[in-house]
């Protein structure tokens, strides 16, 4: 991975996700104070997000996570979702919130939220970090959304390219240096 040959396009800044997430917490709170949450992360792009967005959630919550696969290493979705590693327990009491990184093309998400209501949760809503409508290829609109970006290929704060960059505390896109 060489850095140098590299341009970073900041698109969201820690203080910019910082704000946001507060905003998203409390929103999410309010909706659900009444309702069973249960948080189901979509590993392994949305770990960071997951993990800043619960501490802003000041109410109780059962958190999971769930292994889904379409990418491998490509930035191009195959097409093909599969659940990798689906939730082990009765979901029938439950007002479930999917918490991804981002909605792309939308098959990942339409996919685990038809997947988690063919299972009786109670009810089944969606959570992105970044939505990206203008690549949709289902429809999919997600419930709560963090930031509505440009079509480019971005990484940083859980998102990856070849597995690289999950650890950058910011969204960004990454171009090669003209020479
Ligand atoms: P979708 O199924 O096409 O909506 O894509 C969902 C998944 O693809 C996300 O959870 C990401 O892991 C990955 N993905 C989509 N767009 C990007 C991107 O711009 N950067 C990194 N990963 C992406
Ligand atoms: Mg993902």
């Amino acid at each position: 991975m060489d850095i140098e040959k590299k341009v970073w396009e900041v698109l969201c800044s820690e203080e910019d996700i910082k704000l946001r997430l507060s905003e998203l917490g409390k929103e999410i709170a309010e909706d659900y104070k009444d309702k069973n949450l249960y948080i189901i992360s979509l590993l392994k792009g949305s770990f960071i997000f997951t993990a800043d967005l619960v501490r802003e959630i000041n109410i109780p919550v059962k958190i999971n996570f769930m292994t889904t696969s379409s990418y491998g290493h490509s930035e191009e979705t195959s097409g093909n979702v599969e659940i990798v590693t689906d939730i082990d327990e009765d979901l029938t009491e439950y007002d479930i919130l999917i918490v991804d990184d981002i909605t792309d093309s939308g098959l990942t998400m339409k996919f685990v939220k038809d997947h988690l209501i063919s299972r009786n949760a109670k009810s089944v809503k969606c959570c992105v970090l970044l939505d990206k409508p203008d690549r949709r290829q289902v429809e999919i609109q997600p419930d709560y959304v963090g930031f509505t970006i440009p079509d480019k290929f971005v990484v940083g704060y859980g998102l990856n390219y070849g597995d690289y960059y999950r650890n950058i505390p910011y969204v960004f896109v990454v171009t090669e240096k003209d020479r």
